[in-house]
């Protein structure tokens, strides 16, 4: 594979930048993609010295972003690593949950990856040994309380990487998931990281998690998880689902505690 010529979703994130620092030694050229015009410039500033560095700024939620991206694509002359990073998440009972967060959380999640890759599908086939990886998470393979939302939102993103990379089998792409487990960034609010404390779950660094993804890229295995415990978790939660079930039961009073309080009135 010649340098990397990527596009990298939801580069201002904690696990983004972490990304985009890790690759551009590697790279021929990124494309940052956010909405944090400040954060992207100054990314694409700290970059330059080693790769040539477009950005894009603007909704993954807007039709206007995916063509912005798509005429910068062709600007920088293609595509051969397509890293959809970009997410959000929400933690709360589901029952209590927002309408308009759980669509935001699907569309940005798993919807947002889908169109993108059709409409860059394209220019990707052109290249040789492209690769698209999409960023799950643990919860791409365990239902955890409080993240219904978001862990169908990872368990579909799964299920599309799995197809895809079938369907591509022979067309020169491959399609392949790359899962961290909790990590220090924005997306986890005060309760989600007081709920991690109470429960010693493990927390990674953004460092870390960019690390790893770095050991993963040149490998050609479909997915990589964080974590020796979530690794084996994730694994026995397929075989032998009713262990989780039990352990996670254990634990539903503790999570429940950091659920959004219920407006008395
Ligand atoms: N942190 C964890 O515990 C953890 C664990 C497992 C997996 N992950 C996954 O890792 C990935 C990166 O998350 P993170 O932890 O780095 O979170 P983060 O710091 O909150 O970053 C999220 C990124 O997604 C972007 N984004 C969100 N909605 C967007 C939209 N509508 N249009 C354009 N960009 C949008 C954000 O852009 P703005 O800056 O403009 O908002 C930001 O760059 C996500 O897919 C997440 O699910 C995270």
């Amino acid at each position: 594979m010649s340098k990397y010529r990527v596009v990298l979703t939801g580069a201002t994130g904690g696990i983004g930048q972490a990304l985009a620092k890790a690759l551009a030694p590697h790279a021929q050229s990124m494309i940052l993609l956010g909405r944090q015009a400040q954060a992207l410039e100054k990314l694409a500033g700290e970059l330059s010295g080693s790769c040539q560095v477009a950005i894009v700024c603007g909704d993954l939620l807007s039709q206007e972003t995916h063509q912005q991206l798509q005429a910068k694509v062709t600007d920088l002359g293609g595509v051969n690593l397509l890293i959809h990073n970009a997410g959000v998440s929400d933690f709360d009972a589901f029952e209590n949950q927002d309408p308009a967060i759980i669509k935001q959380l699907l569309d940005v999640n798993l919807l947002t990856p889908l169109l993108l890759t059709q409409a860059l599908l394209p220019s990707l086939k052109r290249e040789s040994g492209a690769q698209i990886i999409n960023i799950g998470s643990t919860f791409a393979y365990i239902g955890f309380p409080g993240f219904a939302a978001y862990c169908a939102s990872k368990f579909g993103l799964r299920g599309f990487t799995q197809a895809l990379r079938r369907e591509l089998s022979g067309a020169g792409i491959v399609v392949r998931i790359f899962s961290p487990r909790a990590t220090q960034t924005d997306i986890n609010d005060q309760r989600v990281v007081a709920m991690n404390q109470a429960l010693k779950t493990a927390v990674d660094t953004p460092a870390a998690v960019a690390q790893a993804f770095m050991q993963f890229l040149p490998k050609t295995t479909f997915e990589a998880r964080m974590g020796f415990a979530e690794n084996f978790f994730a694994i026995l939660n397929q075989l032998l689902p009713a262990i989780p079930d039990g352990a996670i039961a254990g634990q539903v009073k503790t999570i429940r505690q950091f659920f959004r309080k219920k407006d008395a009135s």
